[in-house]
This record gives C-alpha cells, sequence and structure tokens, in this order.
C-alpha cells in the first residue's frame, strides 16, 4: 500500500514536471491548473465543470490533476510545491483545517470579487477561511460525519437505527453473526477510518465529544484531552478492532471502508456523506438498501459529526491569479454546486441550495443532513492554528496505539497532553 502510494506520489511529480514543458508551449491561451481530490468521482466531477467553463471561455485551458487520497500526503505535496513557488499549479483544493497553515502562499480572494459573493456561503465556513481579514478560499462542499447502516438488514433482524454505542455494538453483533451463519464468512458488522491519518483524528474526535470527551484542545487553548470519558471512548473503540470490526479497520481509510461496505460486508460504516450516492449507484451491490443517521451518542453525551470539506484557493505564484479566482468562483457557484450535488451527494456550501426545491426533491438526503451539518464539532484547527498538523498527528498515532493494543488509553492520553504542551505551550483544562 505505501509503496503504491509512493509511486503514485513519484508519478505526480513527473507529470507536472513534463506537463510543465507543454504549458509553455502553449503561448495563445491561457492554461489553468487545478490539484483535485481523488475520493470517489470528484475528478470527474471537476473534469466536468472544466469543459462547462472552457465553452464560456475558450481561451482558457483547464487542467484537473488528481492528488493522493490521504490527507497528509496531499499536504505534503501541496508545501513542496507552493514553498518552492510553483507557477504551474493555480487553484489547489485544500482541507477546512489548513487556513492558516496555507495562507500565505494564496492570494486574498477580496480583491478579486470575493467580498461581493461571500455572504452567499455559509457564515462559519467563510470565518473559517478568513486569516487576518484576508479570504484565502472559497468553501467547495461541507462534510460531517455519518453513521450508514443497512436498512434492509436492520430489518430483517427486527433492529432499529443505533442511537448509542452500546446499541450499534449489539446491533452489529447480531448482524454479524446471523450473517456469517448464513453463509457469509467475510461479513462484519461496523466499518470505520483506523488508520494513522488525518481521518482517524475525525472518527476519534466524534467518540470522544458524543462521550463528553471534549475538542482534544478546547476553542479557548487549553489542552483538555486526558480525561475520563475520552478514556473510557477510547478503549471501548480498542474493543471493537477484531470483534465487530475486521482487524484490519487499523488500516482504513475513507476508501476502503467504503469499498468494504458497497461490496455488501457490513452492517454500519462511518463516513463522509460523498458515499451516500456512490453506494446507490447502479454497480453497487447495496443501491436501495442502506440509510444514514447521525452517529450514536456515548453514555455521557450526544451524537457527534466532525466538520470537514474542502475549500478552493489560488495560488499566489500562479501567473493567472485572476483567470484563476474567476474559475474557483465558478466552480464554487451555486449552479455548480448544484450541479455537483446533483450527480453526486457533495454538501454544499450555498445556503440557498437547502431549500432549493429541485435539489431537494432529487436528493432528499441532502435537505435530512442541514441539521447535523450544521451541528457539527470542529477539530481544533482554530486554536492551535499552524501547530494543528502536528497536533493531529501526534493525536492519531496516540488512537492508533490504543486501538492496535500497544498501549491502553490513560497511558496513551497521559503521554499525549504532555506532547501537546510541549507543542502548543497550551495549559492544561478541564472539558467544559
Ligand atoms: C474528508 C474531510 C476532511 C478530512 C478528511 C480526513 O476529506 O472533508 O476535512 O480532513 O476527510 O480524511
Amino acid at each position: 500500500m505505501k509503496k503504491h502510494l509512493k509511486t503514485t506520489f513519484c508519478l505526480l511529480i513527473l507529470t507536472i514536471f513534463l506537463f510543465s514543458s507543454l504549458v509553455d508551449g502553449a503561448r495563445n491561451n491561457t492554461t489553468v491548473t487545478i490539484l483535485s481530490g481523488s475520493a470517489g468521482i470528484e475528478a470527474e466531477l471537476f473534469k466536468s465543470a472544466a469543459q462547462r467553463y472552457m465553452k464560456k471561455h475558450p481561451q482558457v485551458k483547464v487542467r484537473v490533476m488528481e492528488v493522493p487520497e490521504k490527507v497528509e500526503q496531499r499536504l505534503a505535496f501541496f508545501l513542496q510545491l507552493l514553498e518552492s513557488k510553483n507557477s504551474k499549479i493555480d487553484i489547489y483544493e485544500f482541507d477546512v483545517i489548513w487556513p492558516s497553515l496555507l495562507e500565505k502562499h494564496f492570494i486574498n480572494l477580496n480583491k478579486y470579487g470575493g467580498k461581493k459573493i461571500a455572504s452567499r456561503y455559509f457564515k462559519s465556513l467563510i470565518e473559517n477561511n478568513t486569516v487576518n481579514r484576508k479570504l484565502v478560499a472559497i468553501p467547495l462542499f461541507v462534510d460531517a460525519g455519518l453513521l450508514y447502516y443497512r436498512s434492509d438488514l436492520l430489518q430483517k433482524y427486527n433492529l432499529k437505527p443505533p442511537k448509542t454505542w452500546d446499541q450499534l455494538e449489539k446491533s452489529a453483533q447480531i448482524i454479524q453473526k446471523g450473517e456469517r451463519q448464513k453463509g457469509n464468512k467475510d461479513f462484519w458488522g461496523f466499518v470505520w477510518q483506523g488508520d494513522k491519518y488525518e481521518g482517524l483524528t475525525c472518527d476519534a474526535l466524534e467518540w470522544i465529544y458524543s462521550n463528553n470527551g471534549g475538542t482534544i484542545i478546547s476553542q479557548d487553548k487549553k489542552i483538555t484531552i486526558n480525561n475520563q470519558n475520552a478514556i473510557a471512548m477510547l478503549d471501548r473503540a480498542a474493543g471493537w478492532v477484531g470483534s465487530i470490526s475486521p482487524p484490519d479497520v487499523t488500516k482504513f481509510t475513507e476508501e476502503i471502508s467504503r469499498n468494504f461496505w458497497q461490496v455488501g460486508n457490513a452492517a454500519f460504516m462511518r463516513n463522509w456523506p460523498y458515499a451516500y450516492a456512490l453506494g446507490n449507484a447502479d454497480k453497487s451491490a447495496i443501491k436501495g438498501k442502506f440509510d444514514v443517521s447521525p452517529l450514536p451518542a456515548g453514555k455521557n453525551g450526544k451524537p457527534a459529526a466532525t466538520l470537514g470539506g474542502w475549500q478552493l484557493a489560488a495560488s499566489k505564484y500562479s501567473k493567472n491569479p485572476k483567470v484563476a479566482a474567476d474559475l474557483l468562483f465558478f466552480f464554487a457557484s451555486a449552479q455548480e454546486q448544484k450541479y455537483r450535488a446533483m450527480k453526486s451527494s457533495y454538501l454544499p456550501t450555498v445556503k440557498k441550495l437547502y431549500q432549493d426545491r429541485e435539489l431537494i426533491k432529487n436528493k432528499p438526503f441532502i435537505g435530512k443532513l442541514y441539521n447535523v451539518f450544521i451541528n457539527t464539532v470542529a477539530r481544533p484547527s482554530t486554536p492551535t492554528g499552524i501547530h494543528y498538523n502536528e497536533v493531529s498527528s501526534k493525536f492519531f498515532y496516540s488512537v492508533h496505539a490504543v486501538l492496535t493494543g500497544k498501549k491502553d488509553a490513560a497511558t496513551a492520553l497521559k503521554q499525549l497532553e504532555k506532547d501537546l504542551q510541549k507543542i502548543t505551550g497550551f495549559q492544561v483544562g478541564r472539558v467544559q
């Protein structure tokens, strides 16, 4: 797997290198290049939007290039390009947690017309993308963690969608046992994102917050992770590995869990909204056999969904910042977001689309998710600013050590608390 990703990475660099000569050759045209995500059909969606833009602007050539799926690899790749002031890449699609980290490499979109259109988008997302009054990016889609469940199997075993982790564990055991007895030896109760990467930070934050264990570091800059509710929840999650979740779940990303679920081998899955449309695609084994709900709550808390999502920003090193800004405004426009949402299940960031009758009729799922999305929990990227990446890495490595049985949660979180103090200089505090 690692080898495969390394190869992808090298190929990408090579492509950019080769591609740069091609761009230089295209003297009569303005060529604008965007780096797109690669999960599900993201790149396909960008390519079709690019076609529509080029039809309107025949003098512009838009190139869409895919980047690795994992957030850390994307970030490393972006930093390599941005720190070398690469002028061949014009638009970056970046994660909701990165505005402070990458801000200095992007143009202020307010100066290119962003100010006029910002109020069309959810205020919290625009605020997240505004650093020192600079509008760094426009939100393209928003993510929230969801519980996917097999409605056909719940019905078959006379069960209801679980509201607590206790109920999820019980239902997962019942369905897993039943399906295996019926001959599907590869069937498991619950799949999620357990690999050592940002995705695990998202899942573990949901577990901990749903058990009233806080957000690792609070908005007022206190380290709160070392608490009994967080410890209890992580020990509980470690108990899922090999019992209701496959032993290999500690190597799962979003796409690995989605593929596992989509062939019909799991009763429950934690994932982002994009998996909804893909699960209902014609070739999917579970088409029409599943639904979504908020994730379960712990004994001491309420359901939690981590806030995720991707933004579009234009590079300061682009030779065509004006065209890049115009193109990214087009990609993130209401019309294009509606198009994306109709073709997939990416949640729009333009407020009025949640009242768009045609869209809600076509995708009732999106209307249903509105409440989940406006009640999401943010990772501590605002209080930790440029240290967020380091904080998150320490967190997911600690959680991974608990999941793989290398440490118990109390030992792991005690050490993590010390490490986070060193990274951030913040004081230890209590969960409010
Ligand atoms: C999704 C989310 C993003 C998060 C990532 C973790 O892409 O939108 O915010 O960081 O998953 O894998």
